[in-house]
């Protein structure tokens, strides 16, 4: 859905089944995907934050907030130490911390744009977002009455 307007880059079923310990999901209590994002590893230390989508019903309820926010502390467990991500919208990652940065910054990702522009397929142009991930870190608190009351709503 949100890959037709270039939010996002499709991904393949298979794509997805071989990296599926790499998604946060925040799902409705009766199974339903409500939204969704990726750890994608570039090296041992740098990785990005992909395809974050909610449910366009859910917008604006914290969810994408907290499947990013799932997906740090994936990265954490990982020993990642920065994050990175492309978005066409400015405030959803500086609201969590993040900085603007320059994709020049990251040839991996500049690589991986040229090729997929080699095979075809359509690159929309998107800001570039950096966070260092600290070495301590407290578990963000998942308000999940306060969650559970905004998809009811
Ligand atoms: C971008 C997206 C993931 C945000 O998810 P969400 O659950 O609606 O976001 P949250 O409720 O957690 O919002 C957190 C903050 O991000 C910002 N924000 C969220 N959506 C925004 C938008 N469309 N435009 C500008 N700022 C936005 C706001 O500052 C918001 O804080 P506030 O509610 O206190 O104002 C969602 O709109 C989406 O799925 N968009 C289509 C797919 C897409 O563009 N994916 C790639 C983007 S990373």
């Amino acid at each position: 859905m949100f890959a037709a307007n270039g939010s996002m880059l499709a991904r393949s079923m298979s794509e997805i089944a071989s990296k599926i310990d790499s998604y946060v999901v925040a799902a409705s209590a009766d199974g339903r995907v409500l939204a969704c994002a990726a750890l994608e590893e570039f090296s041992p230390s740098l990785a990005e934050v992909s395809s974050v989508a909610v449910a366009r019903s859910q917008h604006g309820k914290g969810l994408g907030t907290q499947v990013v926010l799932g997906v740090e502390r994936l990265a954490r467990a990982r020993d990642i130490e920065e994050l990175f991500a492309m978005s066409l919208t400015d405030n959803f990652f500086l609201s969590m911390g993040y900085d603007t940065t320059t994709v020049s910054r990251y040839p991996e990702k500049l690589a991986r744009y040229e090729k997929m522009k080699a095979d075809g397929i359509d690159v929309v142009t998107k800001r570039c977002f950096r966070k260092k991930l600290a070495a301590t870190w407290s578990v963000p608190e998942l308000v999940v009455a306060e969650l559970k009351r905004r998809i009811a709503s």
